[in-house]
């Protein structure tokens, strides 16, 4: 999230974040400069007992996003939301927010326990004293750390009340951009195979894919190798192998695909002002296909243009999630 000027180009060296579209794959990892504990383009596997590490780390994340969906409602403030993760997160989970005070090279400390993006607010939106009313959509994106130091990381899209038409329909379309992408894991096939899955239903449906922010490696750190773009040519990248962890979560944008950083360092919303979805899952490579790591009771299915294994991914039943209880 460190932001240089090269060549009059605005790099970001993290990972949901940088990007350069004209940079190739490799030359763009080897500028990654932020602070994790591989050399430019390796990718960590990790072993079985770091895999069920991922595993619970991914459900507590998921969890958060079960907890606080029934407190999306209008009236209710960003911050109110942000708070009620906190005290999860912290008394129920314990678990330790990953976001609150993190400080990527020349950023200010992020000051809160999960990103709430609105409307036309692309990504790490900062919670705060905004009401939420009818027909806004927002992002909550929530990344949890267990007290064995291993990272979860996931974020849904949320409608108050119904949504105008073309809102329900972004959202559906980034939903399913992101499982078209899940679709594609599996050893053997290749990083570019799912931005390409996930380009294509975007520009297919009228709408464009952020550039400059992409998916991560994940584990015993934020973000790791590889930087997982969100648009590509198949075949092209690294290839996909067992035991790789990482995050798919595709911008998309009701208009134009480019952005701007707002003055607090941190909100990014889109340059012309419509609207923006996201979604988010850690995804465990398998020899046959993706474990979706964060999966939970209430985490939106996935959506009927996917058929085959990943069609019956297992969610718990949703019956048995309380409705919301009232705020503490
Ligand atoms: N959770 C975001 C991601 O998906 C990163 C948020 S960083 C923050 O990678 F500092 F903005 F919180
Ligand atoms: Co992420
Ligand atoms: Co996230």
């Amino acid at each position: 999230m460190s932001s240089h000027r090269i060549s009059g180009v605005k790099f970001r060296y993290y990972s949901c974040f940088i990007i350069c579209p004209s940079v190739p794959y490799a030359l763009a990892s080897c500028l990654c400069l932020y602070a994790a504990p591989t050399t430019p383009m390796s990718i960590i596997i990790k072993n079985p007992q770091e895999i069920e590490e991922m595993r619970l780390a991914c459900r507590l994340a998921a969890e958060v996003l079960d907890f606080i969906g029934p407190y999306v409602k209008a009236g209710i403030t960003t911050g109110e939301l942000d708070r009620l993760c906190a005290d999860y997160m912290r008394n129920v989970q314990h678990t330790t927010s990953a976001t609150l005070h993190y400080q990527p090279p020349g950023y200010p400390p992020y000051p809160a326990s999960v990103c709430i993006s609105l409307n036309h607010q692309v990504c790490h939106g900062i919670p705060g004293p905004k009401t939420l009313k009818k027909d806004d959509i927002l992002n909550i994106d929530v990344t949890v750390i267990t007290p064995n130091g291993f990272f979860g990381d996931n974020s849904r899209m949320f409608i108050v009340g119904d949504g105008s038409i073309l809102a329900r329909r972004l959202c559906q379309v980034a939903l399913e951009c992101m499982w078209l992408g899940i679709a594609t894991v599996r050893a053997g096939a290749r990083l570019g195979d799912i931005g390409h899955a996930i380009q294509r239903h975007a520009e297919g449906n009228g709408f464009s894919v952020v550039r400059e922010f992409c998916g991560h490696g994940i584990g015993r750190h934020f973000h790791e190798d590889p930087q997982v773009l969100h648009y590509g040519k198949p075949g092209s990248g690294p290839e996909l192998r067992p035991g790789m962890i990482f995050t798919i979560e595709p911008m998309i944008n009701a208009g134009q695909a480019a952005i701007t950083e707002l003055p607090d360092g941190w909100t990014i919303v889109t340059k012309d002002r419509k609207l923006s979805a996201q979604w988010e899952h850690t995804i465990l490579v398998t020899e046959t296909g993706a474990e979706v790591l964060t999966l939970s009771a209430a985490c939106e299915p996935p959506p009927k243009l996917i058929s085959g294994p990943l069609a019956d991914s297992t969610r718990t039943t949703i019956e048995t999630l309380p409705s919301a209880p009232p705020l503490p």
